[in-house]
C-alpha cells in the first residue's frame, strides 16, 4: 500500500510557541488514520497545515506524489480533499439539500465561501440536484433535504455535513473530532458510516479525534503526538497499551 499524504519535518511556529516540532506521519491509501494527543499536543496545528490554514516553518506535506505547500486552501478540493468543522460549518438558514449543492458547486467555477451568491443558478441544476440528493440518501439524511439546517439535531447535521463532504468524491477526508458531541449510539453508527465511505466510496480518512474507543475500534493507524512531537504510532492493537501514551495523557491530568 503506498501513502496518499505524507507529512515530513513538519515544523509549525506561532510566535515564540512552536505548536509542531518536526512531525513526521504517512497515510496510506484506502486507510483510516488518527491523529491523537492530550490537549494542546499540536493535532488541529497539524491538521490546520494539511488544510493549508497555517503556513508551516519548515517540513513537507505531499498527496499523491505532489507537495500541497505549493497549493491554497480553496485549491484542495480540485485536488481532491474535503474536511469537515469540530463546529460545523454548514448554513444555518439554508436548506439541507442547498447546503450539500452548495458544496458541489465548490467543483465549479464559483469559490465555496462566495457560493451562496450563485444559489439560484445552481439550484436549476438538475444533475447537481440528483447528486445532491443521492449523498443525503447515501448519509440516510434524504428525509430532512427540504428542511432549514436551523433546529435539526446535532447527529443529523454531522452527518449532512458528511454528505456535502463525500458528494465531492474526495480521496482524502479530513474528520476534525467528528465523534465529539455524539451520543453514545450515534457514535457507534458514525463509526459504522466511515467504515463504509473507506470501503465502497474508497476515500482514504484522517482524523482528529478524543473519543479513544472509537479511535481504536475504527482506526487502522494510530499517530499520536505529546508537545508538537511523534510519540507513538502504530496499530491500535500495538499502540492501545504503550505506556508512553497512557503517560502522555496521566501525566498531563496530574
Ligand atoms: N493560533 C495560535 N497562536 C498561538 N499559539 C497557538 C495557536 N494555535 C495553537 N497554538 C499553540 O500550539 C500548541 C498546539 O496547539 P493545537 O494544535 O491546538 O493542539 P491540539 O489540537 O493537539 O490540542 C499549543 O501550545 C497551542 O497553545
Ligand atoms: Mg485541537
Amino acid at each position: 500500500m503506498t501513502a496518499l499524504l505524507e507529512v515530513s519535518d513538519l515544523t509549525v511556529r506561532f510566535g515564540g510557541v512552536t505548536a509542531l516540532d518536526g512531525v513526521s506521519f504517512e497515510v496510506r491509501s484506502g486507510q483510516v488514520c488518527a491523529l491523537i494527543g492530550p490537549n494542546g499536543a499540536g493535532k488541529t496545528t497539524a491538521f490546520n497545515a494539511i488544510s493549508r490554514l497555517v503556513r508551516p516553518r519548515g517540513g513537507e506535506i505531499r498527496f499523491a506524489g505532489e507537495s500541497l505547500l505549493a497549493h491554497r486552501a480553496s485549491d484542495l478540493s480540485k485536488l481532491g480533499i474535503a474536511r469537515t468543522f469540530q463546529n460545523l460549518a454548514l448554513w444555518p438558514g439554508l436548506s439541507v439539500l442547498d447546503n450539500v449543492m452548495v458544496g458541489l458547486h465548490a467543483e465549479g467555477h464559483v469559490g465555496f465561501g462566495r457560493a451562496p451568491l450563485g444559489l439560484p443558478a445552481y439550484r436549476e441544476d438538475k444533475k447537481l440536484k440528483a447528486k445532491a440528493y443521492a449523498a443525503l440518501d447515501y448519509f440516510g439524511v434524504a428525509d430532512v433535504a427540504h428542511q432549514l439546517c436551523t433546529g435539526l439535531p446535532f447527529g443529523t447535521l454531522k452527518r449532512v455535513e458528511l454528505a456535502r463532504a463525500v458528494v465531492l468524491r474526495p480521496r482524502l477526508l479530513l474528520l476534525d473530532e467528528p465523534a465529539s458531541g455524539l451520543t453514545h449510539g450515534e457514535v457507534r453508527e458514525l463509526g459504522d458510516v466511515l467504515r463504509t465511505v473507506r470501503d465502497e466510496l474508497d476515500v482514504t480518512l484522517l482524523l482528529v479525534e478524543h473519543h479513544m474507543a472509537f479511535v481504536m475500534d475504527l482506526s487502522d493507524y494510530v499517530v499520536a503526538l505529546d508537545f508538537g512531537r511523534n510519540l507513538v504510532s502504530g496499530r491500535p492493537a500495538e499502540i492501545r497499551t504503550d505506556s508512553r501514551l497512557a503517560e502522555a495523557y496521566l501525566g498531563r491530568s496530574a
